[in-house]
């Protein structure tokens, strides 16, 4: 391994340690917002709300911190950063060390000390909504809009009494069919607010009856409505990230050919990392595949590990990973806005919610996971292993672990009969 602090300057097999990460210290949430597959997994049992463990964090801050210069709290699972028990304990000791923090939040957990706490230490704040009315943001997040927009403003507010610390208000739109309208209204309200960037992106539908919320489905509308609020974004001065516009002259809504997506070379195994509540160590927050467990190894183990020596050597080469194949999160720069919105890419996008046939509701891939398995020679006895496995992962992705993992899992079983 290369001395701590080198960067990469070509892709080698050597790894260095990493300068960005994603962390999850809670997989606790206050809200049940309608959008999230956070509610369904957990009522199906397939997410158990957890907090990270001290050993863990004492662990990521000895071996990891010293070397970080950005960490991100949350965004790669499904869950409410401040609302971790130990989150003003965790974020006092983050924000001692010199690295830039951001936060993806829902907000509602914050108040004045806490926003006191967290400008003071230059925090990057990324606030979510999905809708500007009344009406539509509560249809989505249930209640707390007026208390959404009174801690934004007096975010704002503090933030601009210590620009120095170089804190930043940014909020992330998830757009649909019913509330993609409502865009222009929320860069009015941004501007009027003071809030520094907005970024927009593409709802991802995880259930059928969901399907033409997605804008895949309502290309000329979503292009016309974006490009609006992009002009009246530039003539108010408000920084915007929004998803490339739609491919209009294509009107089939089928996935493209995502051949020589692979081509694109990737340095997030050798410069970022994601890490859950559970202790799990991932190579990006693209995948849920995981590279070690923090509660048993250290760090420095997993990093040069069998399993990271083998993404490094694949990664980029002929013959990827599975996971890594096609991944739209390639040539992305870690920590930048872009990885907040990269999902939005038309592409990515289809392929995630697939178009050719119907995709399925999470319960029926189950369901379709046991057939296939108890068709095959491993019988029932796989079975419980196997949905130990989804349990464990599929807390994040149903569609990675379905279509990444277990379809070409179940293939092997059944062509081996
Ligand atoms: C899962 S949340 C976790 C962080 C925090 N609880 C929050 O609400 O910002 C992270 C982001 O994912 C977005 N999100 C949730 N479900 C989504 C979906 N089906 N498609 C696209 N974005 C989604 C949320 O709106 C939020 O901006
Ligand atoms: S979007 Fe965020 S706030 Fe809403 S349920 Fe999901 S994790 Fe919780």
């Amino acid at each position: 391994m290369e001395k701590p602090g080198h960067a990469p300057s070509q892709i080698d097999s050597k790894a260095c340690w990493p300068s960005f990460g994603w962390i999850a210290v809670t997989s606790r949430c206050n809200l049940n917002c309608t959008h999230c597959q956070r509610g369904m997994l957990k009522e199906r049992g397939l997410l158990t709300p957890s907090e990270m463990s001290l050993k863990v964090f004492n662990r990521l801050e000895s071996e990891v911190f010293p070397h970080l210069k950005k960490l991100q709290f949350g965004g790669n699972n499904f869950g409410e950063q401040l609302s971790a028990s130990n989150w003003d304990t965790f974020f006092e000791r983050v924000s001692k060390r010199n690295i830039d923090i951001s936060i993806v939040s829902n907000s509602m957990l914050l108040n004045t000390a806490r926003i006191k706490a967290m400008v003071e230490a230059g925090v990057e704040f990324n606030f979510s909504l999905e809708g500007v009315s009344r009406e539509s943001y509560e249809a989505v997040r249930g209640h707390g809009y007026d208390k959404f927009f009174d801690i934004i403003s007096e975010t704002c507010r503090i933030k601009n009494t210590r620009q120095e610390n170089g804190s930043l208000v940014s909020l992330g739109y998830t757009v649909f069919r019913d509330n993609i309208m409502e865009t222009p209204e929320l860069i009015k309200k941004a501007a009027q607010i003071g809030v520094d960037r907005v970024i927009v992106t593409h709802f991802s539908p995880w259930e059928e009856n969901q399907r033409k919320q997605c804008l895949v489905y309502h290309k000329e509308l979503s292009n016309q409505v974006l490009d609006k609020a992009r002009i009246l974004a530039g003539e108010l001065g408000i920084i915007v990230y929004f998803p490339k516009p739609f491919h209009t002259s294509d009107r089939s809504d089928t996935p493209p050919s995502q051949a020589g997506l692979h081509q694109k070379q990737c340095l997030h195994p050798w410069k970022s990392f994601s890490i859950n509540e559970k202790g799990d160590v991932m190579p990006c927050c693209a995948t849920s595949v995981v590279m070690g467990n923090l509660e048993t190894t250290s760090f420095y183990d997993i990093w040069n590990g069998r399993k990271y020596k083998k993404l490094r050597r694949t990664v980029n080469s002929s013959r990827p990973l599975v996971f890594c194949r096609d991944c739209a999160f390639r040539e992305i720069e870690a920590g930048s806005a872009e990885p907040i919105s990269f999902w939005s890419d038309e592409q990515f996008l289809l392929a995630a919610i697939g178009t050719e046939k119907p995709k399925d509701s999470s319960s029926l891939t189950l369901h379709k996971i046991k057939t296939q398995l108890r068709n095959s020679r491993w019988g029932n006895r796989a079975l419980p292993y196997l949905m130990e496995f989804y349990r464990r992962n599929g807390a994040f992705y149903v569609t990675d672990i379905h279509d990444n993992l277990l379809t070409p899992l179940g293939r092997m079983f059944t062509r081996k009969r």
